[in-house]
Parts: C-alpha cells; sequence; structure tokens
C-alpha cells in the first residue's frame, strides 16, 4: 500500500563541510555505515548510508580545486566509490574491483579539473553495485565554476538537487531487493522520501535532477491545474547547454541527469504545482506558498560548450543479451576483470557506435563510460533533440536503436570500466574495461 502521498516535507541533502583546507585542496570525510531513517512516513527502514545520510550528503565543489575524500567503510562488506562523470585519475575511480574492506579507510582524490556540472557519487563494488546503491550510497558531487557563476542562475535556497529512484518495500517497511525487479519497484522517492511537498516561493528556481534508479526511466513533467507548463531545460549529465530548451517534458534514464529552471511567479500563491512521471504518476508536489524577491536569470545563451576535436578513430559498441546463458553482453563478452576490452589513447576524440542489438535483447539499455565526455551525433540517423545536444556521460539506447557520439577522452590513464547504468545489468556483467594509455 502505498503512504499516504505529500504529508512530508522533500528534505534537501545537507552540503557536507571541508574537515581541512590547505592551499588548493580540501579535505572532505565520510564513512559509510548502516543507519535506520524515515522514507515511509512514521515508520523506519534500514539503508546504506554515506554519513548516515539517504541520500547521501552533497560536496559541492570548485572547479580546479581539489578534493580529497578520506572514505571509511563501516559497512560489512566491500565498496568502492565512484563520482559519475568525474574526470578522475584512475586510482581514484572506483574500478569496481577495486574495493575498499570493512573497517578501512582510504582517500579518492578528485582534482576537478572540468567545467560545472552535476554529478552524482555511489558505489561500484562489483556485483554488489546494484543492491549497495538501491540500498542507498548515493549523494550529489556539484562541480562550480565562475563561468556558470557569472550567469545569475538562481543559486542557493533557489538551487535544489533532487535524487529520483524507485523502491520496493515489505509490509514492516523494509527495503526488499532483487537483482532486475523493475516491475516491483513501485515506491518513487525524491530525495529519500516518498512523495513528498516542498515549499517554494513564487520566483525562479533551478532544480536539478539525478535519476538514480537501477532500471526505471523517467519521462518528467511539471503540472498545474491540469495543463502541463513549459521549462526551461539549462543542463544535461556535463553541465550547461549551449542555450536553454524549452521542454514540456524530458527523460531520463538511469545515471543521467537534467536541470531545469522553473519560474513559480507564473503560478498564483496558494497553487500546487505537481512533477509527474509518465508512468509513475505524481512524484513531487511543489507547493506555491510565498510571494518571492527574485534577480536570477535564464541567459539566451548559457556556454560555449568545449571544442570538438577532431575525430582519429572509430569503433563500435553492441549492447546485447545472451539468450541461452541469460547474461546481458558489451561486445558479445561479459566483464572480466582481468581482461582489457578496450584500448584508447589519453585526450584522443573517436566517433563511436553504440547499438542495442534489439535482436537479441528485447529492453532498453543505457551506455556510461568513465573518464569520458561525449556529444551524440545522431539517433538512429537523427540529430539528438535540444536537451540531449550538450555535454554527456550516459545516453539511453533504446532496443534496436544506434546512436552515435563523439567522445573525447581524458587526460589520465589506467583502468576504468564503461558499462550499461541499467545498474543491475551492470552488477550481472555488462560492463567492460576501459585501457587508457600515453
Ligand atoms: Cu554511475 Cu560506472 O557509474
Ligand atoms: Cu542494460
Amino acid at each position: 500500500p502505498d503512504p499516504a502521498p505529500f504529508t512530508v516535507r522533500m528534505p534537501v541533502p545537507r552540503v557536507l563541510r571541508p574537515e581541512s583546507t590547505r592551499g588548493d585542496t580540501d579535505l572532505y570525510v565520510v564513512t559509510a555505515k548502516k543507519a535506520r531513517v524515515e522514507i515511509l512516513p512514521g515508520t523506519r527502514t534500514e539503508v546504506l548510508t554515506y554519513a548516515g545520510m539517504f541520500p547521501g550528503p552533497t560536496l559541492r565543489v570548485r572547479a580546479g580545486r581539489t578534493a580529497v575524500v578520506r572514505h571509511t567503510n563501516d559497512l560489512d562488506m566491500g565498496t568502492v566509490v565512484h563520482v559519475h562523470g568525474g574526470c578522475t585519475p584512475a586510482d581514484s575511480d572506483g574500478f569496481p574491483t577495486d574495493t575498499l574492506a570493512p573497517g578501512r579507510t582510504r582517500d579518492y582524490t578528485y582534482p576537478n579539473e572540468q567545467r560545472a556540472a552535476t554529478l552524482w557519487y555511489h558505489d561500484h563494488a562489483h556485483h554488489m553495485e546494484a543492491e549497495h546503491v538501491y540500498r542507498g550510497l548515493a549523494g550529489f558531487y556539484l562541480v562550480e565554476d565562475p563561468a556558470e557563476a557569472g550567469l545569475r542562475l538562481p543559486d542557493g535556497d533557489h538551487d535544489i538537487p533532487i535524487m529520483l529512484r524507485d523502491a520496493r518495500f515489505d509490509a514492516k517497511a523494509r527495503l526488499v531487493f532483487a537483482l532486475d525487479d523493475f516491475a516491483n519497484r513501485r515506491t518513487i522517492l525524491a530525495n529519500g522520501k516518498a512523495r513528498p511537498y516542498f515549499p517554494v516561493a513564487a520566483r525562479r528556481y533551478r532544480l536539478r535532477f539525478v535519476n538514480a534508479a537501477n532500471l526505471r526511466t523517467f519521462t518528467l513533467r511539471l503540472r498545474h491545474g491540469g495543463k502541463t507548463t513549459e521549462v526551461a531545460q539549462i543542463a544535461s549529465d556535463g553541465g550547461l547547454l549551449a542555450a536553454p530548451a524549452a521542454v514540456r517534458s524530458w527523460r531520463m534514464t538511469p545515471g543521467e541527469r537534467v536541470e531545469v529552471v522553473v519560474d513559480f511567479a507564473r503560478f498564483p500563491v496558494g497553487s500546487q504545482v505537481f512533477l509527474e512521471d509518465a508512468s509513475g504518476g505524481q512524484v513531487l508536489r511543489f507547493d506555491v506558498t510565498r510571494g518571492g524577491k527574485d534577480t536570477s536569470r535564464v541567459p539566451d545563451r548559457l556556454a560555449t560548450l568545449p571544442a570538438l576535436p577532431k575525430a582519429t578513430g572509430r569503433r563500435t559498441f553492441v549492447l546485447g543479451y545472451d539468450r541461452a546463458r541469460r547474461r546481458f553482453l558489451i561486445n558479445g563478452r561479459q566483464f572480466d576483470d582481468g581482461r582489457v576490452d578496450t584500448e584508447i589513447k589519453r585526450g584522443t576524440t573517436e566517433i563511436w557506435t553504440v547499438t542495442n542489438d534489439g535482436s537479441s535483447s528485447a529492453i532498453p539499455h543505457n551506455f556510461h563510460p568513465h573518464l569520458i565526455q561525449f556529444r551524440i551525433l545522431d539517433r538512429n540517423g537523427r540529430p539528438p533533440a535540444p536537451g540531449e545536444a550538450g555535454v554527456k556521460d550516459t545516453v539511453s539506447v533504446g532496443r534496436g536503436e544506434t546512436v552515435r557520439l563523439q567522445a573525447t577522452v581524458g587526460p589520465y590513464t589506467g583502468r576504468y570500466v564503461l558499462h550499461c547504468h541499467m545498474i543491475d545489468h551492470a552488477s550481472s556483467g555488462m560492463m567492460a574495461q576501459l585501457r587508457v594509455v600515453p
């Protein structure tokens, strides 16, 4: 039974303060541990957390300043942290078998040499990543830079990260996990609460969405008085779009981020504005409770997208399924820690063709390489929609679809992974090893 809707307020995960600051480096300290938190109103659920929080604390870092995150694993199984979308040296990127044993502490170093973007961090321990993320090991990692700060987009209390995911509870409000249990994960959570409300002033807000669900795609829209409201999409995975895109709905597969600016001044004080998902119904209610002074704006030009260097190579990735063995595959193979699947030179740009082999796999997948930002050249031969035309790190590839990407490899060498971000698939081996060489 679904809990009574709109009885609890959506929390905004607390921003973690650095433990110390030295020169251009900030040290953060996080312990992964179990906690009992209120997800469904009036009852507590045991979850896995970063710092006791569900979702974890938000890291807000500045481009060009190094963040060292000292993680302690107080759980009873191995964990490894990955900053999704981060341009991170290999030894801190969270290679799936590079796990931190229970009781141990280690530092992850993030140079943050990248543009402002809404990233997120989550567990990546191989075979366990799906269950660990499902049980709570996920949080926001927001990179800020001066170019973005100069735009006067809504900020401070008007810049709201919202982590969406689904979950399944038993009668005692315990989280139930089973791999590929898609149809049963019916309760949608926004920042860890089932159908919360969120009070807003009649002014602009920047809403940063991440789809942190294991398998579910969200198709979102804002509804007021039975009508859909247009919003300005300003960013995708890798930061600001070149220009805002007016959208009436936006689709997010697991791992993807979309940022929109909503002007609640369009609704009278006292209005209720609903965030709705095409298949899950009402997710979150915004209550316009008061007037608001607003000096923010959404400029017509947001950013100059990073130059696209000339592509010097091509490669193909086929997302498929082995019916006989019932396993998801990339280029016909399952992940093997000891095998390099793709070798690529650091800093190079290539054109990648990613195909979901619809004949063998009846379901959609998505594609996420670590260390690599890309642009979508075309989807089934057609140019990307404006909201998909910016910098990306995760892309949906529906059944039978082919997406062409222009991908630029980051500046670090070592071993990374690429995988399907329907994370249950990654957990069962739909992942490949990427070696970046000098
Ligand atoms: Cu969200 Cu391999 O990552
Ligand atoms: Cu998949």
